[in-house]
């Protein structure tokens, strides 16, 4: 949700800016813009509608000009994507610049009073309230120096900001702020850099203090870093920390999109998922977060799972698992319904957030709540040192590494093998499985980046030449049964969120009462048919589609004959247990999904309207 990048050093600071918004257009990406504070003490001021692209297109002639500046890629909440909402905005003395993340409820009643004493506003943003704000505020107090006004300013409104903000009479100063969206100070030599995340600047140090809710922070050559609380200006002394993140990580490797690349890395960053904690030769799994509080768990009256979209999707098959394995009641809810439903939680319940960005505004919110309540929390992410990975109580990393396609693959996987490992290492504590059931569970859990290699290897022409077929469609049916349930529905939303072509997931029993309707010769089906879980049941929704002239794309185990002599398209996976066959089926509906948008000219690693971190309700 919008992406901010800042710097002062010595660098050409327009170099540094827009290839940091490059690596976080993933964050927002329908207008964009840069200001620079030049050497002869005024702001040059760059922005558009569109990609990061178009903005180099119509700033180029700012390159050299300046070693302090700031820019944004957005995602619009206030007023539509178009080059006056876009950020930076300045107010109106001029002086002033601001890019923003995020949401400030209240900004109609200051833009009112702010109206009242004469202020003009070009744009139908939050973020041109705040920058004239911070000017009233300097006006009316002229002894105020410039980071208080900020404080001042931050103190009249409410809602979730991240901020950088540049004033023209305090050169190469930049002045940071945060409340609930994240933001991070990199350390560099003789520079500092600031960004949504540490991709930006990942190249030039290895240092960086992550800004925690609350605070702000003044940020100059001559000064360093001063951090403040914004609530009384307290000071805080800054956690510097090391950055584990590499540049190969976060670049294409030779593909041609982020999406793709992800799907390929599924073999390593399932493994790397396990690693030193399914040790399978030992027969256990060492997961710390979870071994430290599994009586937590254990005594838990139910375990309550909170998630959006993808991970919402990881957090059903996790009740599956453990409600199979461990006995222990699963609820899994939308975090942004259960927080706004007066839910009962009480302080023998276990909430499980599960978000690969760990910034995910309604998953946060919800948590939050779980907690006030006395809820033991624990955080499934996969971003390191993330918001929701730091107010948990306990939790367990997803190590899928970075994922920069907005449309997740590899951390949706990686969510599945982490909560694998919980099931099992509760089902084996409190006795629900065998040891022998563990052993051969965790073994075969242990086989799945192998099988997903395989996958890949045999699957990816005949999916390519699969997805020809389906440029024209204009809806989709997947169908599953049992844990091939969320399957679908997860198969169905990375064809929409790329593609956007229209499609729905449903259980495959559920086909008759409503979606059969819909089934003529027009209509593709993918239909998830592993030997292992309700075949013979499938079968029979097979044929039911047939009688109905459906189109169906089966992914079936090899050796499969009942669905194979039926399907029109066939994609054969190897056998798992049905516990596990999700991990691998889903390998080849994200290939679907990416050839499919891929044939329709669809830019599949920044689709139109989405963002990958939502750091807005
Ligand atoms: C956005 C992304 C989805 C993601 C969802 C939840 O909508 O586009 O890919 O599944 O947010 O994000 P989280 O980071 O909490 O997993």
């Amino acid at each position: 949700m919008c992406g901010i990048v800042g710097y002062t050093g010595h660098q050409d600071a327009y170099n540094v800016v827009i290839n940091g918004l490059r690596r976080l257009e993933y964050r927002g990406y329908d207008s964009a813009g840069i200001v620079l504070d030049t050497d002869n003490g005024s702001f040059e001021v760059a922005k558009t509608k569109g990609k990061v692209d178009d903005l180099v297109a119509v700033s180029e002639n700012l390159k050299g000009r300046a070693t302090v500046g700031m820019g944004h890629t957005r995602w619009a909440t206030h007023g539509v994507p178009s080059d006056r909402n876009s950020h930076p905005h300045i107010s109106n003395n001029g002086k002033l610049a601001l890019v923003h993340n995020g949401i400030i409820e209240n900004f109609d009643a200051i833009k009112t009073i702010l109206t009242d004493k004469g202020f003009t506003f070009k744009s139908e943003t939050d973020t041109e309230v705040l920058v004239n704000l911070i000017q009233y505020i300097m006006d009316t107090k002229p002894e105020l120096d410039f980071s208080i006004a900020v404080r001042f300013a931050l103190n009249e409104v409410y809602g979730a900001y991240a901020i950088t903000v540049m004033h023209a009479d305090y050169p190469g100063v930049l002045v940071v702020a945060r409340l609930g969206s994240p933001l991070a100070i990199g350390l560099g030599n003789q520079e500092y850099f600031i960004a949504s995340d540490a991709s930006p600047f990942v190249e030039f140090t290895k240092e960086a203090i992550y800004l925690e809710e609350g605070h702000m922070a003044t940020i100059s050559l001559e000064k360093g870093v001063d951090i403040r609380s914004i609530k009384d200006n307290s000071k805080i002394d800054p956690v510097v920390q090391e950055l584990k993140l590499n540049i190969e990580q976060i670049e294409k490797g030779g593909y041609e999109h982020f999406m793709l690349k992800e799907i390929f890395e599924q073999p390593k960053s399932i493994h790397d998922t396990m690693r030193g904690r399914l040790l399978v030769n030992e027969g256990i799994i060492k997961m710390a977060g979870i071994c430290d509080h599994l009586e937590k768990f254990n005594n838990a009256g139910r375990i309550i799972i909170i998630a959006c979209g993808t991970s919402w999707h990881a957090g059903l098959i996790g009740e599956y698992l453990i409600e199979e394995f461990a006995r222990i009641p699963v609820e899994v809810e939308y975090a942004s319904e259960f927080r706004y439903r007066n839910p009962i939680i009480t302080e023998k319940d276990v909430v499980i957030a599960i978000s690969q960005s760990g910034e995910t505004a309604d998953t946060m919110a919800a948590l939050k709540l779980a907690k006030e309540k006395g809820a033991f929390i624990y955080g499934i992410c996969n971003v390191v040192d993330s918001s929701i990975s730091r107010i948990t109580d306990a939790g367990s990393y997803t190590h899928a590494g970075p994922e920069i396609g907005v449309a997740s693959t590899k951390a949706f996987t990686a969510q599945l093998t982490v909560l694998s490992m919980i099931a099992l290492k509760l089902g084996s504590h409190n006795g629900t499985l065998s040891t022998g059931e563990f052993r051969n569970l965790i073994a075969e859990l242990y086989a799945i980046p192998k099988k997903i290699e395989e996958v890949l290897e045999t699957t990816h022409d005949t999916v390519k030449e699969i997805a020809k077929n389906y440029i024209g469609a204009q809806n989709f049916l997947y169908l599953g049964r049992g844990y091939n349930f969320p399957a679908a529905l997860e198969g169905a939303l990375k064809l929409k969120e790329i593609s956007y072509i229209h499609a729905e997931g449903y259980p495959a029993a559920e086909m008759k009462h409503g979606p059969i309707a819909l089934i003529d010769e027009n209509m593709p089906i993918v239909i998830i048919s592993p030997r292992k879980g309700h075949y013979d049941k499938i079968v029979s929704n097979v044929q039911e589609i047939k009688a109905r002239k459906g189109q169906v794309i089966a992914i079936v185990n090899k050796g499969d004959d009942q669905v194979t002599a039926m399907a029109d398209y066939l994609i054969e996976i190897p056998e798992t247990s049905e516990c596990f066959s999700p991990i691998v089926a889903s390998v080849p509906l994200q290939l679907l999904a990416y050839y499919i948008a891929v044939y329709r000219g669809a830019n599949v690693d920044q689709p139109r309207n989405l963002a990958k971190s939502v750091t807005v309700e």
